[in-house]
């Protein structure tokens, strides 16, 4: 608890072009907790750079994230929207919270595993403490509740450990978070490839759907998603790439499982994946047209980060000196 109210704290790379994954894993989630809750939603740029950026694509991708925060309906006075690396209690638990965590732990994660096999020639430090960096971005804030896709349940669990851990040595330092994975959309997977997660980083432009992209080129990745050789839009186990466009269809118009089989018996593969295309392109609509206005206005992006970053220290000075005073540092 932060001033008597529950702590949300969520976080995006702006490491890629967002996806649809990230649109409905997380940030479209993202909102419901701002009347209740204080809430901490944070561009992890300090994050990104475990795997090689051009500068300048990663400045821009910084002000796009946190514009398109807002496009999703964040309201920068109702949450804190700041950048990681303009609060540097993040880098500085980090540190602290590494010599709370085991090397075998660490060599466990799987999404270590998977990113030291695509960057084989910067399989660097950063990379393997990822995690912890990320136990601290949620423990600096005394969090109750991390709404997140269900590809980051591995490192929660690990925040879960750590923050034990410390508690455990210490007396109860840290809240343990626990973390919030919807029923739905928390795994969209690629339209390329449907066995594997949907990623801002995949090279492969037909594999992801873009929250920018334009309605046609939405419907057209649409069209060409990979499904398998049959003609019934139904969701059955093997059929990884029809249930995929199942699940979006179902997140964004919001009819379940049964009502978009009957909608679409007889009617083919084909069909339905224009409905899909302009579903999602329905949607997203709204958020493309506010972030144009947004991120034109760099000033106004600018001094929300600014005011984020001041409010979100207040509160991360706080967790970060009571920790300091427990591993016996002279503060
Ligand atoms: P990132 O930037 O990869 O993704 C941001 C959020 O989007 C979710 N997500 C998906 N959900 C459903 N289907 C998908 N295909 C999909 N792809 C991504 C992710 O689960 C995530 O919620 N390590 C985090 C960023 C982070 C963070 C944090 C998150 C850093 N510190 C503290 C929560 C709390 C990451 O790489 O997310």
């Amino acid at each position: 608890m932060l001033d008597n109210k529950k702590v949300v704290f969520s976080g995006v790379q702006p490491s890629g072009n967002l996806t649809i994954g990230n649109y409905l894993g997380a940030i479209r989630n993202f909102s419901a907790f701002s009347e209740e809750h204080l809430c901490f939603y944070c561009v992890v740029d300090m994050h990104s750079i475990t795997v090689r950026q051009t500068p300048a694509e990663l400045r821009r991708r910084t002000y796009e994230t946190l514009a398109l925060y807002i496009a999703c309906g964040l309201d920068p006075m109702k949450n804190n929207l700041y950048v990681q690396s303009h609060v540097p209690a993040h880098a500085e638990l980090s540190w602290i919270l590494n010599c709370y965590t085991m090397f075998g732990e660490l060599a466990r994660m799987t999404q270590f595993k998977d990113k030291s096999a695509k960057n084989e020639t910067n399989i660097n430090a950063g990379l393997f403490t990822y995690p912890v960096l990320m136990a601290a971005d949620i423990l600096l804030y005394q969090t109750e509740l991390v709404p997140v896709g269900a590809d980051q349940k591995q490192h929660l669990e690990m925040t879960r450990d750590i923050a034990h851990r410390f508690n455990n040595i210490y007396g109860d330092v840290f809240v343990v978070p626990e973390p919030y994975i919807p029923a739905e959309g928390t795994r969209i997977m690629s339209l390329a490839e449907p066995t594997t997660k949907m990623s801002k980083s995949d090279e492969n432009e037909n594999a992801t759907v873009r929250i920018l992209d334009p309605k046609d080129v939405i419907i057209r990745k649409f069209k060409r998603a990979v499904t398998d050789s049959g003609s019934e839009v139904r969701f059955a186990e093997g059929k990884d790439g029809i249930n995929n466009l199942i699940t979006i269809y179902s997140c964004f118009t919001g009819k379940t499982v049964s009502e978009i089989e009957r909608e679409f018996e007889g009617r083919g593969y084909g069909d339905f994946k224009i409905a899909v295309g302009e579903a999602c392109a329905d949607a997203l609509k709204p958020v493309q047209e506010k972030f144009s206005e947004l991120i034109r206005d760099k000033a106004y992006l600018e001094s929300t980060m600014k005011s984020g970053a001041d409010s979100a220290s207040y509160y991360a000075r706080k967790t970060l000196s009571k920790v300091k005073r427990k591993v016996g540092f002279v503060i």
